[in-house]
């Protein structure tokens, strides 16, 4: 038996969403760093360049409220595991609910290279991120790319996504600077 949702029900489940990404928004601001989730359009741009088909592990940092694993669950093969990193305790609990089959960690992106290890995992095909870049302090910035240069795959992917009134602050600067140094070939 399938049971899909009514309009209603799927308004209900959007609002209940939002308001969950509100409240830890209020809490911890730079953490959280917007006060909606991203909407589908975003996700499917975000997720444009993986190719689902090829890729064996994709991780994502900073799942939140799961606007992009929804997303990436409608697209996975069973040939692709999957490993969300999120550091507010709130969000992994409410993921871990409603993705059964996905694997998520409490935990900081910076923790990359050891999270993979602790999941038998050598390194990431492809990197989805949703991490606030422009509010995040420059030494978390700096170790989370460290991480990765450890951690993806020779050949691998980083997407990641940033908000046109964030691009003048000084977080967002570093972070154009470190995807030039960081990777062969960036593209926008
Ligand atoms: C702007 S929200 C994006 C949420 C979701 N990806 C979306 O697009 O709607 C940023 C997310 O990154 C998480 N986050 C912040 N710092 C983190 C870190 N060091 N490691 C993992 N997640 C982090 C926040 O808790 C939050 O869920």
């Amino acid at each position: 038996m399938q049971c899909v949702p009514t309009r209603r029900g799927r308004v209900r489940t959007v609002t209940r969403t939002a308001a969950l990404f509100l409240r830890q928004f209020v809490r911890s601001p730079r953490t959280v760093g917007a006060v909606l989730p991203s909407s589908p359009a975003l996700a499917r741009a975000v997720l444009a360049p993986i190719d689902f088909a090829s890729v064996p592990v994709i991780v994502e940092f900073g799942p939140g409220t799961g606007a992009f694993t929804r997303a990436i669950a409608a697209r996975l093969t069973p040939r692709t595991r999957y490993l969300g990193i999120e550091l507010n305790p709130v969000f992994a609990h409410a993921l871990r609910r409603e993705f059964p089959g996905l694997t998520f960690v409490h935990g900081s992106a910076a923790d990359l290279t050891g999270i993979l290890a602790d999941h038998g995992i050598a390194a990431a095909g492809a990197i989805v991120s949703g991490l606030p870049w422009a509010t995040l302090p420059t030494a978390l910035q700096k170790a989370v790319f460290a991480a990765m240069d450890r951690s993806l795959a020779p050949g691998g992917v980083f997407v990641t996504f940033g908000y046109p009134q964030s691009l003048v602050l000084p977080g967002a600067q570093a972070l154009r600077r470190r995807l030039r140094r960081a990777f062969a070939r960036v593209e926008r």
